[in-house]
């Protein structure tokens, strides 16, 4: 994996004094929006003794891709997905400017403008709850929707062969209100209030412009405790053992290689699924049936054919019964890049709750979030594993979104300024 290096000054929060929101826009689209951030990316190999990694800063300008891609997964994320109301390329542009500049602001640890304006008369520029908060590893990522490339902005011909609304898949119960974005914005840090605070103040930004669709708060996704080096979804499995994990990987099936639209090179596509888990039913199972299900063990999370973890499964071995020790319509076996012509995705999903649902039941599940050089990569699975994942029996697919992620800018341009060229 990419971008990991010891940043090691302390960052205190502080006003970003003499950008105000429409120095914002002029700056960044006048070529002055970032400067160059000389200090090493990276995760912080000295986190404070509460585990929290609270100084940890990652740069925005002048990195091959977007952070919060290949970065290593912070705790907590919001991702929130935005309708755009205007419909001139211009308006556009100065709302990616001005997100674009802002996000380098805040991955730095600093406010947008002064907590305390010294006009009493003034409305603060920034809502000032992170004011006394540490970057806390915060990476922002803009994602641009199927939308930005219909008749509104004159775009069309800039859109990506591969790239669409994803189509109807099996089994699954989209909510309008959970589906779809001509914008996305998924906010991680180690701190909640950090991510909460990014998204509040872009969103506040976009008044105007876009309208905020739908979000989920994630949570939960670094590893904790001791020997344990996987995180846990709600099931209670762990989730992630066999991830992308190395740079060849990434090369191959998660970087955009800009053969069709040079805009893309180093970009990727995003898909995120809003996954409700029936819990209560998830809960009464019996634990032969939830290991069948994923094809693995709970508590090492080793494959059903081996014994660790990281044991590489193997498919073709058969149990006592003389059936198949990874069962065909286990999740594991349906998705294996083994039995799907190698292919691979990143995941770098969340765990979420959202309190209970109408019927009194736990409203919680998977904010599933997936990077893929192209979105057909999850179309072909999750066809798959819609028609014949034993998992179906306790989860449902309720909202869904598909974004072009560009790279990350060189610093004085923005993200998505090269769309617009
Ligand atoms: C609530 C929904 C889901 C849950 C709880 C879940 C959980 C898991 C778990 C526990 C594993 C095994 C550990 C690992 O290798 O990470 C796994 C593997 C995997 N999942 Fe999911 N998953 C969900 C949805 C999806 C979706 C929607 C896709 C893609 C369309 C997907 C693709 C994969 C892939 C590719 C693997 C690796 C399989 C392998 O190579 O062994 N998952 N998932």
């Amino acid at each position: 994996m990419s971008g990991s290096s010891h940043d090691d000054g302390r960052f205190s929060r502080r006003a970003f004094l003499g950008a105000g929101i429409g120095g914002l826009a002029v700056g960044a689209l006048g070529g002055v929006g970032g400067t160059a951030w000389a200090r090493s990316e990276g995760a912080d190999a000295a986190a404070p003794s509460d585990g929290v990694p609270s100084h940890t800063a990652y740069p925005f300008y002048d990195r091959a891709h977007q952070g919060g891609i290949d970065t290593p997964q912070q705790r907590h994320a919001i991702f929130a997905a935005y309708d755009l109301t205007v419909s001139d390329p211009r308006s556009l542009q100065v709302l990616l400017a001005r997100w674009s500049a802002a996000i380098a602001q805040f991955q730095r640890g600093r406010s947008l403008g002064a907590v305390e304006p010294t006009r009493s008369s003034a409305v603060p520029t920034d809502t000032g709850e992170a004011a006394d908060l540490e970057p806390a590893g915060l990476t922002v990522t803009i994602g641009l929707g199927p939308g930005v490339f219909d008749d509104r902005f004159g775009l069309a011909d800039r859109k990506p062969a591969k790239f669409g609304p994803l189509p109807a898949l099996p089994s699954e119960r989209l909510e309008e209100n959970l589906t779809g974005g001509d914008l996305s914005l998924q906010a991680c840090a180690e701190d909640p209030q950090v991510a909460y605070h990014a998204i509040r103040v872009l969103s506040r930004m976009a008044q105007g412009s876009a309208t905020v669709r739908w979000t989920v708060m994630g949570f939960g996704r670094a590893s904790a405790g001791k020997g344990q080096s996987t995180p846990r979804n709600l099931m209670g499995f762990k989730d992630g053992t066999r991830n992308i994990k190395s740079d060849a990987d990434l090369a191959s099936f998660v970087w955009h290689d800009g053969a069709d639209q040079a805009w893309m090179k180093g970009g990727t596509y995003q898909v995120a699924r809003k996954i409700q888990m029936h819990i209560e039913n998830w809960d009464s199972d019996f634990i032969g049936d939830q290991q069948a299900v994923f094809g693995r063990s709970k508590q090492e999370g080793a494959p059903l054919s081996g014994a660790h973890e990281f044991d590489a499964p193997d498919f073709a071995k058969k149990g006592a019964d003389g059936e198949p020790a990874i069962p065909a319509t286990s999740h594991v076996a349906l998705a294996a890049h083994e039995n799907n012509g190698g292919l691979k995705i990143l995941r770098r999903s969340y765990n979420f709750t959202d309190g209970m649902n109408a019927d009194g039941q736990i409203n919680a599940g998977l904010l599933f979030i997936a990077y893929m050089n192209d979105p057909a990569a999850f179309v072909t699975l999750q066809t798959k594993l819609g028609q014949s994942d034993r998992l179906n029996e306790y989860i449902a697919h309720v909202g869904s979104g598909v974004f072009a992620v560009p790279p990350a800018p060189a610093s004085g341009s923005y993200v998505g300024e090269a769309l617009f060229g």
